[in-house]
This record gives C-alpha cells, sequence and structure tokens, in this order.
C-alpha cells in the first residue's frame, strides 16, 4: 500500500516537472529569438534619452527643429539697468576708460544677444554652420541628432551615373564637414573632414559613405564605405578599422542568420556568430551620430555602433576644425559638442554637469527685502560662483527669497566666454551683467551696479558688497545691521581709519595725504540712502570714481556724511585677510573652503575655518 501511494505522489510530480521543464524551454527559445532586437531598442532609447537632457542642459548648443526648447525665463532682467550715460564727461582718465569699456561692452553684447535659441537658427542664421570657437583637441566630440530625408529626383546628380538626361535618378545624402573657417579670404574653408552617407542615388546603386578632405579647393582622394570591412592587412585608427560591415540588400545571411542563431545558442555551439548591422542611415529614421576625435583620427559612431574612422590627413590640426557644417537631404534636431578646448580650465567643460536645478537662484518674491547681497564676479570665475551657490547660497534666508543674492559679472572680449555667462545667467538666474568690458580698473562700476540694483529692482533696505571668495554669514549680517537704529544711516564693515596711501603704481591717483575712512572691500554693508545717493550722483555725472571701489565707497560715504550723519560701525569680524574663528565674513576662500566652512556651519552648527586651499 505504502509504495502504490508513494508511485501515485510521484507519478503527478515527474508530470509537472516535464511541463515545467517545457515551458522554461518554450521561454528560452522565445527569449532567444528576441534578445537582439531588445538588446538594441534598450540601447537606442537610453541614447535618445541622454541627448535629450545634454541639449536641455546646454540650451545653446541645442537645435530643435519641432519642437522647441525654451531657456529658463527670468523673472527680472539680466542685465544691470544703471544707465551709463554715453558721454562720460568726467575729467578724470578713469572716466575716458569707462566710457571706452561702456562702448566695446555694447558693441559685444549685442555680439551675443545675436546668438539666440531659436528651433531653425542652424539652418537659417547660421547657414548650416555651428562655429567650435578653439576648434577641436584630442577627444573631443559632437554629437548630432538628426533624420535623413526622403529621396527625391535629381537630373543632373553629381554623385550618380546619369543615363539619360530626361531621366531623373532617387537620391537621399547629406554632408557633415568639419571645416577650417579661420582660412584665408575669397576661398572655400577647407573641410578636414568630409563625411558623407549617400542612403539613394550613388553611382554604385548601393548605400556607401564617402569621406574625404578638401584642401585649397583640391579635394583628396575619397575613402569610399561600402559595407565591407576593411582588409585585415589594412591601415587601422586607433585600433578600428576604417569601415566596417553593414548587410546588404541583396545578401540574405540576415534571415539565415536569425533563423539558425539560436538552434546554434541552444545546441551550445561556441562559435561566435558574427553581428551584423543593417546601413546606419535611413530615410525618415532618426539617428544620433557621433564624430570624436581620436589620436590617429576621427571616429564615427551612429546608434552607439563604430561605422568608419578616418586617419588625419597632413596639412590640418584639430584646432582648425572651427566649423560644424552640416546639409544635404538630412533635418537636424539637435548639436551637441563637448571636450572642446578652453582657455579657462575653470570654465565650460564642467558647467553642463552643474546644470542642476537646486542651485538655480529663487524667484525673487516682492521687494521692500531687509537686504540685498551684490557679489562681484568675473566671467571666468564659473567654479567660484558654483561654490557659492552651493555653500551659503543655500541659507534659508535666501532659498526663502527674504535676502538675495546675485553676482555682477562685466563682459568678456572673447564672444564665446560672453555666452556661456549668457547661458549661466539664463539657467540660474543669479547672474546681473554689467554692459561695459571688464577692466581691473573699473570694478567700482560693478559696486554702483550693485547700489542701482539693491535700490531700483529689488527695493533693499541694506546693501551688502562681497567678493566671490567671501563667505558671508546672512544671518549675523543681519541681526548686526538690526542693531543699528532705524532709519539711520548705516555703513558697516572693517573699517580703515587713517590709511596712508601708497605713492606708488594704481594708487598714485589719490592726492590727499590720506584716505577716508573706509571698509574692506571682500564684505561691507550700506543703507539704501547711502546707494540712492551714490546712483543719483553717479547719473548726474558727479560721482568721483576711484580705482579702488572700496576707498570709492568711503569717499562716498563721507561725501554723504557731509549732509546726513552716517553711524560707522567697525568689525574685525568682516574679516580681510583669510577666515577668523566667530566670522561674519571670511576671505580668500577657495571653492573647496567655501564647501567645507558650510558644511561646518551646517553641521557642527559653528562658524569654523578650513584650513586647507
Ligand atoms: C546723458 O548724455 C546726453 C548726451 O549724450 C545728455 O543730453 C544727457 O543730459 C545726459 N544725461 C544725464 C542724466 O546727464
Ligand atoms: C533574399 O530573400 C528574399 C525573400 O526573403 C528573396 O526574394 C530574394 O530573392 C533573396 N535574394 C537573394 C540574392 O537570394
Ligand atoms: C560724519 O559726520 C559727523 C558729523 O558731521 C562727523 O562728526 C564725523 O566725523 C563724520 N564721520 C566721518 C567718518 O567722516
Amino acid at each position: 500500500m505504502k509504495k502504490v501511494k508513494l508511485e501515485l505522489f510521484t507519478l503527478p510530480n515527474r508530470l509537472t516537472l516535464i511541463q515545467i521543464f517545457m515551458v522554461i524551454m518554450i521561454l528560452y527559445m522565445l527569449f532567444m529569438s528576441f534578445e537582439i532586437p531588445l538588446a538594441f531598442k534598450a540601447g537606442f532609447g537610453s541614447e535618445t534619452v541622454a541627448i535629450g537632457f545634454l541639449t536641455d542642459a546646454m540650451p545653446l548648443l541645442a537645435e530643435q527643429n519641432h519642437q522647441k526648447i525654451l531657456p529658463f525665463k527670468l523673472p527680472l532682467t539680466k542685465v544691470s539697468t544703471l544707465s551709463f550715460n554715453k558721454s562720460f564727461e568726467g575729467v578724470s582718465e578713469l572716466h575716458k576708460v569707462a566710457k571706452h569699456a561702456y562702448i566695446s561692452g555694447k558693441k559685444l553684447w549685442e555680439e551675443v544677444e545675436s546668438v539666440s535659441v531659436s528651433g531653425f537658427e542652424f539652418k537659417e542664421k547660421l547657414k548650416g554652420v555651428m562655429v567650435l570657437p578653439c576648434g577641436l583637441t584630442l577627444w573631443s566630440h559632437v554629437t548630432v541628432v538628426g533624420t535623413p530625408r526622403w529621396a527625391h529626383g535629381e537630373s543632373d546628380s553629381k554623385i550618380g551615373v546619369v543615363k539619360d538626361r530626361d531621366e531623373a535618378v532617387m537620391v537621399s545624402q547629406f554632408m557633415m564637414e568639419l571645416q577650417g573657417l579661420k582660412a584665408v579670404d575669397n576661398e572655400e574653408p577647407p573641410r578636414i573632414l568630409h563625411f558623407n552617407p549617400r542612403i539613394k542615388g550613388d553611382w554604385s546603386g548601393k548605400p556607401v559613405i564617402e569621406q574625404n578632405t578638401c584642401y585649397r579647393m583640391q579635394w583628396g582622394t575619397a575613402l569610399r564605405c561600402e559595407g565591407w570591412k576593411s582588409r585585415a592587412d589594412e591601415e587601422t585608427v586607433d585600433g578600428q578599422v576604417k569601415c566596417e560591415k553593414w548587410i546588404h540588400d541583396d545578401d540574405n545571411r540576415s534571415e539565415e542568420w536569425k533563423a539558425t542563431w539560436w538552434l546554434n545558442r541552444l545546441m551550445g555551439r561556441k562559435k561566435v556568430v558574427p553581428i551584423d548591422w543593417p546601413y546606419p542611415f535611413a530615410e525618415g529614421k532618426l539617428f544620433v551620430l557621433t564624430i570624436s576625435a581620436g589620436l590617429e583620427g576621427y571616429h564615427v559612431t551612429v546608434d552607439g555602433r563604430h561605422v568608419t574612422s578616418f586617419p588625419y590627413r597632413t596639412g590640418f590640426a584639430l584646432e582648425d576644425a572651427t566649423g560644424l557644417s552640416i546639409n544635404g537631404d538630412v533635418d537636424v534636431h539637435s548639436i551637441y559638442a563637448a571636450s572642446l578646448p578652453t582657455s579657462h580650465p575653470s570654465f565650460a567643460p564642467q558647467m553642463h554637469l552643474e546644470l542642476l536645478p537646486q542651485w538655480k537662484a529663487p524667484p525673487i518674491l516682492g521687494v521692500n527685502l531687509e537686504l540685498f547681497i551684490g557679489i562681484l564676479s568675473a566671467g571666468n570665475h564659473f567654479a567660484e560662483r558654483m561654490a557659492v551657490r552651493k555653500s551659503w547660497m543655500q541659507h534659508k534666508l535666501i532659498k526663502s527669497s527674504h535676502v538675495v543674492a546675485r553676482f555682477f559679472v562685466a563682459l568678456h572680449g572673447r564672444k564665446d566666454i560672453n555666452v556661456e555667462i549668457k547661458k549661466e545667467a539664463e539657467y540660474f538666474g543669479d547672474i546681473i551683467i554689467v554692459p561695459y568690458m571688464d577692466h581691473y580698473d573699473l570694478v567700482v562700476l560693478k559696486t554702483i551696479a550693485i547700489c542701482e540694483y539693491g535700490i531700483r529692482t529689488v527695493a533693499a533696505k541694506y546693501i551688502m558688497k562681497c567678493d566671490d571668495d567671501t563667505f558671508v554669514r546672512v544671518d549675523y549680517v543681519i541681526s548686526e545691521a538690526r542693531q543699528v537704529q532705524s532709519g539711520k544711516s548705516l555703513y558697516m564693515g572693517n573699517m580703515n581709519y587713517h590709511h596712508k596711501p601708497f605713492r606708488s603704481g594704481k594708487w598714485t591717483e589719490w592726492v590727499e595725504d590720506e584716505y577716508p575712512t573706509y571698509a574692506n572691500g571682500p564684505g561691507y554693508i550700506i543703507s539704501s540712502d547711502i546707494a540712492q545717493f551714490i546712483v543719483s550722483e553717479f547719473e548726474r555725472q558727479k560721482l568721483k570714481l576711484f580705482k579702488m571701489e572700496d576707498v570709492s565707497m568711503g569717499m562716498w560715504v563721507e561725501q554723504f556724511n557731509s549732509s546726513r550723519e552716517v553711524e560707522y560701525v567697525h568689525s574685525l569680524k568682516f574679516c580681510q585677510f583669510g577666515c577668523i574663528e566667530d566670522y561674519y565674513t571670511a576671505h580668500y576662500q577657495s571653492p573647496r573652503q567655501m564647501t567645507c566652512m558650510w558644511d561646518k556651519l551646517q553641521h557642527q552648527g559653528k562658524p569654523l575655518c578650513c584650513n586647507m586651499r
């Protein structure tokens, strides 16, 4: 009995085991036959997502035909409204410098404003050429997202063989070129790389990719990829073949391969089956193409797969490739260039990594603020600004818009840097551009612009000026200012009394024996009535300008004090030389120190210094 019972138990078990095994087999087969297409789709999907993110992050390089990417709209102007009168009739040398700086700044700004983000700009305004100001460098890469257009009839096709004059050939091809824009005038720019996929219409009757160079209007020998992998004995480029293989319409290997591949897998054959791909471009099919600059040549990948490599030809340096042109039968959706050379290492390359919404300035909720903080900065101080954004600008008083802080930046002589500044200003919303050409002797103009913004735009009670290497304890600055009787004029900072000017260099301009009483530049606060006085005197062209902005401020406050008494508040806690414990402000702080100090303030609750650089 027992034995029978056992058998009765095991029989259905055996049956279910076989059933389970069969289900697994079917699933395995299904999985095997769909694995490749799924993997391909997933890879492509993530590629487009990444591009979407990048184009969003780099609004000026991005170009969208159908769906326009709108840049972050500022609630308030990003350009200082301080009215520079064209006729700086002031007598001093500095007024003349300021006048020049203003005139050239105006020109610079107009240039920058002309670089727009509009959808068809690449085609219409840039005439299909994107400028790469400093060319390319090793491992620079340019990614283009586009869709080839459907073939059209051409009666005198240059790439096909015309049999009959009247018979049109169907052509779909496009050209992507790296050009040397800085070449001789009256000559077409050299084509440093001419990349020409011919989807339809090539004389061979098959889709091909031609690559070539053209120098002094002379074409070189074309490198044609016709879908056969370069021979093993042929020269490679950084270890990559010049041409990859793709499936030809007239070989049915893929069908055969699809039919046998999973069987091979099933039987556990170790033989590696080469994976074949179709020609990388098709009419109406989106592609993501990346050209990167290697050691020995350019490498082109499409949808993540290597397609061609083109060895550098003599006569061209990577820096010469200053333009990317795309024309022919293609709709370009976006272009993204990265790892481009720049002469400012603290600048552009890292910028798109830092474009995170949490560092954006909050919108200004209303005027009549208690405190406005103007931070003196310069175009190429991106790292410094980022450190301020990530440290004390995260203070809850600033995040809640009870205190507003803005960077004041003037224009750089180089257009590409100004474009970056504008982009940064649009993204973070915390930069005010003072539209004059930046000049070391003219920082004083930024101070005036801070006063103007503080009274006109945000109507703050107190206006603080600091530098982009100043760490500010926002709450303590406010509570110090509150100590002063309401309605009284205030000038607070680390005061210098009876300082004697050095009689050399740029300080010779000061003719008196002594400087007026002045607060050190890295951090001082004035009340709005003083700012009002400064701005109106400036606009009436009565304001005396002096190269040192802090001494200038001392001079203006002294002038103001002669008609209305100012309370001078001196504190060593507005530290000039670096950092002291229990500081209100600390100066000369590197980006790393900034974040470290903010960390200590947050986690230890104490204003401590960080002594690394
Ligand atoms: C600004 O300059 C113009 C001349 O260019 C002059 O007519 C005008 O009065 C000036 N404005 C002020 C406020 O001084
Ligand atoms: C390839 O296969 C298709 C059908 O699958 C057939 O019509 C065609 O003739 C084949 N071509 C060659 C060259 O075998
Ligand atoms: C400000 O004005 C008051 C009164 O007019 C004077 O006593 C004081 O010395 C002035 N302060 C400075 C720093 O000039």
